[in-house]
């Protein structure tokens, strides 16, 4: 499976040897049930994860480049979504002491990108309607909010969840920096002040 870079980030398969690291960040309870699963309660429950859940294709710990610990978490797999067909949909999930650097969304544009070298139509992202701070990630992203849908966690509850898509017309790789990002529309392109999205994935207007 392939290795990702990205100006901050190392994207790489997960290993059975990542059971403690995975433990110290998935116990937290603020991070697992905004994602739909259950707090981590043993190293020995995070090497079960790792063996029955993420170590497969198209997941990828997140590492930050010096250091290859595992900080979170990034995957690819068909969309739920009843509009998708199958297209796929990029899932997250972050340590806490590392929230809001913008790495999810770094880590994100470049699956977007992934997903549309692999051949990709559209790409999918969601988010349970409270999850506030995975909806700030996804309209970061350039994600177009198409529908609203019941969805099951793994918790066995029923959220209403935000589905969002990006088609291929509408995206383009940043140019130079490895990542990706939004097309810029035309009202942007005609008033002359184009989107500018610096490495921390937040956009201004200059
Ligand atoms: C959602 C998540 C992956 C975001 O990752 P991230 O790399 O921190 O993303 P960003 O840096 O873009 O921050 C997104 C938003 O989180 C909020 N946020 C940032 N830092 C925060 C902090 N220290 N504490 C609480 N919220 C914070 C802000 O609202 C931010 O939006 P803003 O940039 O408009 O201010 C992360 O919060 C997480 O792992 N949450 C728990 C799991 C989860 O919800 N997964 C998604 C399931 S759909």
């Amino acid at each position: 499976m392939s290795i990702i870079e990205t100006e901050r980030l190392i994207l790489r398969p997960w290993r059975e040897e990542d059971a403690a690291e995975l433990y110290r960040w998935a116990c937290d309870p603020e991070v697992g049930p905004a994602a739909g699963w259950a707090p981590h309660e043993s190293v020995e429950d995070s090497l079960n994860v790792l063996r029955t859940i993420l170590i497969k294709p198209d997941t990828w710990a997140v590492t930050q480049k010096g250091s290859d610990a595992p900080v979170g978490s990034v995957g690819i797999f068909p969309s739920p979504c009843s509009l998708a067909e199958k297209q796929p949909e990029i899932g997250y999930w972050l340590a806490r002491p590392l929230w809001g650097k913008g790495y999810i969304p770094e880590a994100v544009r470049a699956l977007i990108g992934l997903c549309f070298d692999r051949g990709a139509e559209a790409v999918w992202c969601a988010h349970a309607e409270l999850n506030r701070r995975s909806r700030r990630v996804i309209e970061k992203c350039g994600f177009v909010y198409r529908c609203t849908e019941n969805w099951t966690s793994a918790l066995g509850d029923v959220r209403k969840t935000r589905y969002y898509s990006i088609r291929r017309e509408d995206w383009q790789p940043a140019a130079g920096t490895g990542l990706a990002r939004p097309q810029l529309d035309s009202a942007e392109v005609e008033s002359g002040r184009p989107m500018v999205v610096p490495a921390n994935g937040s956009e201004q207007q200059p």
